[in-house]
This record gives structure tokens, C-alpha cells and sequence, in this order.
């Protein structure tokens, strides 16, 4: 039976790299219908209002979806959809596997990290008011709880994927108290996984590492803001933002979308990978229990990598979103004739 997702077009690239990742999912038999919802501004919207709007109904009753990237306008106007989608559905942990692709040029190859992102607060729970003229403070909240489950999780998915080691990222050589907390939340819970490594870098030496040498890291612990930077460096390292693929999860809920935002340097122009988003559907379909379906499409896409005749630009090509897809269609009907 086909599960029901709802699915989020997004904005600017959204639509293109959307309309390419279903074209490729109905090519490989995935057995999904599609609720399409607009993202209408949940914003600013209390708790109980916000359960009332139709994204978030959608979401709560289908339990997953595939979601492109919401615009968030830099220094005025609204706060991010994203943000607010998060907290309201408590999609606490992000997860987003960093690997390399076949012929995407980069300066190591076999890079293999996951990131685990606290997603609920952290410097993103949008409490930042103006003391003063000239004074803004912005408050940065840690909790126990949320750094426990967010540690959990990494702990738990370590074991269930064969890694060996979390390494837990923070500054809490100045911000003793809330970065302390996460860092005391992490080693109380490592202490039920022994089998698992567990290790803490500070921040800025953790990207020095990252850009210098990448395989000595394996599972990133990171609290929301730096997880949000760290992986955009670490998108960086496996050849640039079109290619990393993520999942929001929480306990009622999982939406999976590309780390990238709505690049709008390039919307409208068919230039954009659909990679990443692809490959997040790809962790959908597993989470749907749509295992062979995924496996497959994964392996095209790595197929058409490997050729290298279609690929898009950002990665060194020539190609369009709809030239690049269509080399990973073709990839998968070669395997299934094959
Ligand atoms: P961005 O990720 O949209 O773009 C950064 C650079 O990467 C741009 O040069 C862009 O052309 C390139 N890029 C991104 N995705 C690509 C793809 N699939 N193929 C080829 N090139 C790609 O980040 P930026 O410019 O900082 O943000 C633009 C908007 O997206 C902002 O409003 C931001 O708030 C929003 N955003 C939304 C996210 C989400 O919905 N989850 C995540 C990140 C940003």
C-alpha cells in the first residue's frame, strides 16, 4: 500500500529540484502518495494555532514529509517557516550523512561523517530584543532535556549503523554554563553506550580538523548553531550544498529536505542539482520501510555520478536539473534491464 506524504515544493529552486525528485521516484516504483500543501506562514502563530494550520495538520496526520527550502528574508520581515516548523512539530534532531559522490572533484575522497543537530533551540528560540539603541540581546537556551535526547539519538545511531565513535562539538571554554550543559548531557548518556568511542572538540578547532583532515571525525554532536554551520562546511568537503541530503526527526513526526536553501542566484533556471534532495527522499523511502526502492534509487544516482556525462554545474558540468535526472533515470531502468 502506497504511504501518504506530504510534500512541500518550497521556494525558489524548491519547485524545480522537487518536480525532478518525483519524476525519479515514480520512475522507480516508489509507493508514495503525494498530499502537496502550501507552506503558509506559521509564524508568530501561538502553539494551539499553529497545530490548527493545514502544513502542520498535514504533517501530524501523514506523519512524514518531503520538504523543499522556505525563504527567510536576511534582517527584517518575518522569522524562518523552517525554525517555526521545527519547534512546533518538535523535530528535534536533524540528521545529515556527509559522503563523497563518484567524479565530484574534492580534495579528500572517502569522506563518511554524520551530523546530528539539535534542531528545538539554541540560539535559533527567536528571543532577541533591543536593550537599548546600539544594545540587542539575544538569548541562547540549552536545555538538559533537549541536549540528552539530541545525544541519545546520535548514541543510538552510532550502534544501529555500525560507527564507532560521537564526537561532541561546543564552546564551553566560554559559555561554561549552556555549552557546559550539553557537553554534561552527552557524557551522562555516552555512559550507556560503552561500545561507542565518545570525544569533545571545541568549535573552531573542530572546523581547522574538518578542512584539514576530515577522517578523523565519524558522528558530530552539535548543538543548533553550529550544527548549522559545521554542516554547510562539511557540505563543502564532498563538493557543495547540492549534494548533502538531511531528515528533521522528532517522536510524531519526520520531514526530510536538502540542507540547501532556496538559492535564488539560480531558481527559475534549470541549473539546480536535484541531488540533495534526492538523496533525502532516499532516507524517506528507508524510513517508510521502502527499503529496495531506496537502495535502488541510490545506486542510480551513484551510477550517474560515476559516468559523469550529465552531471550539473556546480559540480563541474553542463547539464540541466531535467538532463541530470534523466542520466539517473536512465541509470536506474539500465539496472533493472541489467
Ligand atoms: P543557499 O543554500 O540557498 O545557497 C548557497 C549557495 O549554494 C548559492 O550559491 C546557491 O546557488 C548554491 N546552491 C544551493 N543549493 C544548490 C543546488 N541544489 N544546486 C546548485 N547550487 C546550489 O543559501 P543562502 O543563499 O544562504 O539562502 C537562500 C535562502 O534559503 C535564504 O532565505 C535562507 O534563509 C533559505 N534557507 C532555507 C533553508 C531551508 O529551507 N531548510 C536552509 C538554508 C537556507
Amino acid at each position: 500500500m502506497a504511504s501518504k506524504v506530504t510534500l512541500i515544493p518550497g521556494d525558489g529552486i524548491g519547485p524545480e529540484v522537487t518536480r525532478a525528485t518525483l519524476r525519479l521516484l515514480e520512475a522507480a516504483g516508489a509507493q508514495v502518495e503525494w498530499e502537496e500543501v502550501e507552506a503558509k506562514s506559521i509564524v508568530g502563530l501561538r502553539q494551539e494555532d499553529a497545530h490548527a494550520d493545514p502544513l502542520v495538520t498535514s504533517l501530524l496526520q501523514n506523519r512524514v514529509g518531503l520538504k523543499g527550502p522556505l525563504t527567510t528574508p536576511v534582517g527584517v520581515g518575518h522569522r524562518s517557516l523552517n525554525v517555526a516548523l521545527r519547534k512546533t512539530l518538535d523535530l528535534y534532531a536533524n540528521l545529515r550523512p556527509v559522503r563523497n559522490l563518484p567524479g565530484v572533484k574534492t580534495p579528500f575522497a572517502d569522506v563518511d561523517l554524520v551530523i546530528f543537530r539539535e534542531n528545538t533551540e539554541d540560539l535559533y528560540s527567536g528571543l532577541e530584543h533591543v536593550v537599548l539603541p546600539g544594545v540587542v540581546e539575544s538569548l541562547k537556551i540549552i536545555t538538559a532535556h533537549a541536549s540528552a535526547r539530541i545525544a541519545l539519538f546520535a548514541f543510538e545511531y552510532a550502534r544501529a549503523y555500525g560507527r564507532k565513535r560521537v564526537t561532541a562539538v561546543h564552546k564551553a571554554n566560554i559559555m561554561k554554563l549552556s555549552d557546559g550543559l550539553f557537553l554534561d548531557s552527552a557524557r551522562r548518556v555516552h555512559v550507556a553506550f560503552p561500545d561507542i568511542e565518545y570525544n569533545e572538540i571545541i568549535v573552531d578547532n573542530c572546523c581547522m580538523q574538518l578542512v584539514m583532515n576530515p577522517h578523523r571525525f565519524d558522528v558530530l554532536l552539535l548543538e543548533n548553531l553550529y550544527g548549522d554551520i559545521v554542516s554547510d562546511l562539511c557540505a563543502g568537503l564532498v563538493g557543495g550544498l547540492g549534494l548533502v541530503p538531511g531528515a528533521n526527526l522528532g517522536d510524531r513526526c519526520a520531514v526530510f529536505e536538502a540542507v540547501h536553501g532556496s538559492a535564488p542566484d539560480i531558481a527559475g533556471k534549470n541549473f539546480a542539482n536535484p541531488t540533495a534532495l534526492m538523496l533525502s527522499a532516499v532516507l524517506m523511502l528507508r524510513h517508510l520501510g521502502q527499503a529496495t526502492v531506496a537502495d535502488h534509487i541510490e545506486k542510480a544516482i551513484y551510477s550517474a555520478y560515476r559516468a559523469g556525462r550529465w552531471l550539473t554545474r556546480d559540480v563541474g558540468g553542463k547539464a540541466s536539473t531535467e538532463e541530470f535526472t534523466s542520466a539517473v533515470i536512465g541509470a536506474l531502468e539500465a539496472k533493472v534491464k541489467g
